[in-house]
């Protein structure tokens, strides 16, 4: 069925449930609980699941005992992330007990794998829907079925090359957006899931994406950023010839006060066009996240990477060289099947190289179906457990260095929450680094000019100039 056909068809099914669910609320407005694990791909679909469920009638809540409807939206990626979800499934089983007419759904990357699906059959026969990451746009209909049908609902697969436009968002902020430009990844480095539950790489038009970034910065939302799993191999397959640093131009040239940044890129894609781009964009931070996973050579061939530890400094140098205020973020992973003590130093003299200003690391995790479940891991996790911790320390002492070089200088920061330990208010420069500050209510949301004062370890302090 075409895209907008499928959609209108959804529209009929979510008129339905939303007359359904309204009776069994007895006339109060029904409650949708939902929790998104991982990443911002994830936190992106859950915009769209609670989208869809605010045009089912649901208004939200916070509190699973008070809901009609629960969603877990999960995570693959690493073992611990899957634990944490079964736990939190399993605790639902007295939520239902207490409130039988709960309908409980779980979605997301865990969904796609086939073991989990089993396993939440035949473990959770509490949870009424089960559905992946392909089908999203479905969940009208699967609600439909489940409340009318009162059977259990399982809709997993189903990868189609048409992208389905035009769902409904619920954005859970009103001044940082999150734009997904392409789905799926065709990369398959060896230790991820990500390419089997997310399927091949798929562009949106570069039409739809620059429409919703003016009506975003309309709306007044002031920091967009652009998603995908490899965004530098965006448009692969549309019919316009058109690459990232393009689509990026385009955003750029939408007059406003706002900023743009985004996410993940892949360093064998990262072009010197790319580092031109932004360096001569008007909204482009000058921030990038570039995971290098690791800083050894034959670690990264074994991790199906495509480029080396020169490639890789070779990129840093010439981004670098083209804005000595670029502000770069890695992911990396310790203790990947086969690495010794000697290439895990590698990816330390790495990280003292580059400087970066943050990392998010892991301790490699073995998930069934990659290439690297297979491979022999011979150093013990204890083991990966120190290494880990050298990696912390040496971070942690260069970003303390690089935020206290920042002491005295004046940073423009976007006004996200209140730190409700502190009382302070909290944002982030646009090198991605957190600034808190005293200042009232009114701010939140807004640019604001802060004078650094303070640096405490990697989160500075500071004043609002003016
Ligand atoms: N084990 C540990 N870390 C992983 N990542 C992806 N797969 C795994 C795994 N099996 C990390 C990578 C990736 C980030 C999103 O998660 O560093 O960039
Ligand atoms: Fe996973 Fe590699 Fe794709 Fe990133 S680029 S999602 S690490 S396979």
């Amino acid at each position: 069925m075409p895209a907008a056909d499928e959609l209108q068809k959804q529209k009929l099914y979510a008129a339905d449930v939303a007359a359904i669910m309204q009776v069994r609320a007895m006339g109060t407005v029904p409650k949708a609980f939902v929790r998104t694990y991982g990443c911002q791909q994830n936190v992106a679909d859950g915009e769209k699941i609670k989208g869809m469920l605010a045009e089912m009638g649901f208004d939200f809540t916070d509190d699973e005992n008070e809901a009609d409807f629960i969603l877990f939206n999960t995570c693959a990626i690493r073992e611990h992330a899957e634990d944490r979800v079964y736990g939190n499934i399993g605790a639902l089983k007295n939520v239902k007990r207490r409130h039988p007419s709960v309908l409980i759904a779980v979605c997301g990357c865990m969904m796609e794998q086939e073991r989990v699906a089993e396993r939440i059959r035949t473990t959770f026969p509490f949870v009424n829907i089960v559905f992946g990451t392909h089908v999203i746009h479905r969940l009208p209909e699967m609600m439909y079925t489940a409340v009318t049908d009162s059977k259990r609902v399982f809709l997993r697969g189903h990868e189609s090359k048409e992208i389905v436009e035009g769902l409904p968002v619920r954005r859970d902020g009103n001044s940082r957006a999150w734009v997904t430009v392409m789905y799926g990844c065709d990369n398959f480095c060896s230790y991820c899931i990500v390419p089997y539950v997310r399927g091949r790489e798929k562009s949106r038009h570069p039409d739809a994406i620059v429409e919703e970034c003016r009506a975003l910065i309309a709306e007044g939302y002031k920091e967009i950023t652009l998603l995908g799993q490899n965004v530098n191999s965006y448009g692969k397959g549309l019919p316009e010839k058109i690459n990232f640093s393009e689509l990026l131009r385009r955003i750029d040239a939408i007059d406003g006060d706002y900023r743009l940044r985004f996410m993940t890129s892949h360093p064998k894609d990262a072009t010197r066009e790319l580092f031109d781009t932004i360096a001569e964009s008007r909204h482009i931070c000058h921030y990038i996240h570039l995971p290098c996973q690791s800083g050894n050579s034959r670690v990264l061939k074994e991790m199906n990477r495509r480029y080396d530890r020169e490639k890789y400094l070779e990129l840093i140098r010439y981004a670098k060289e083209k804005m000595p205020d670029l502000s770069i973020t890695s992911d990396i992973i310790v203790g990947f099947p086969g690495e010794t003590y000697e290439e895990f130093c590698d990816t330390l003299s790495l990280i003292r190289e580059v400087e970066f200003t943050s990392l998010f690391t892991f301790i490699f995790s073995s998930r069934p179906g990659t290439k690297a479940a297979e491979m022999d891991d011979p150093v013990s996790y204890k083991e990966k457990t120190k290494w880990f911790s050298e990696l912390l320390k040496v971070q942690e002492e260069i970003a303390a260095s690089r935020c206290a070089k920042m002491v005295g200088s004046s940073e423009r920061v976007l006004v996200e929450e209140r730190n409700e330990k502190n009382g302070l208010l909290c944002g982030r420069t646009e090198s991605s680094i957190i600034v808190e500050f005293p200042g009232g209510d009114e701010l939140i949301g807004a640019f604001c000019d802060v004078r650094i004062t303070e640096a405490r370890n990697w989160i500075l302090r500071g004043e609002k100039i003016g």
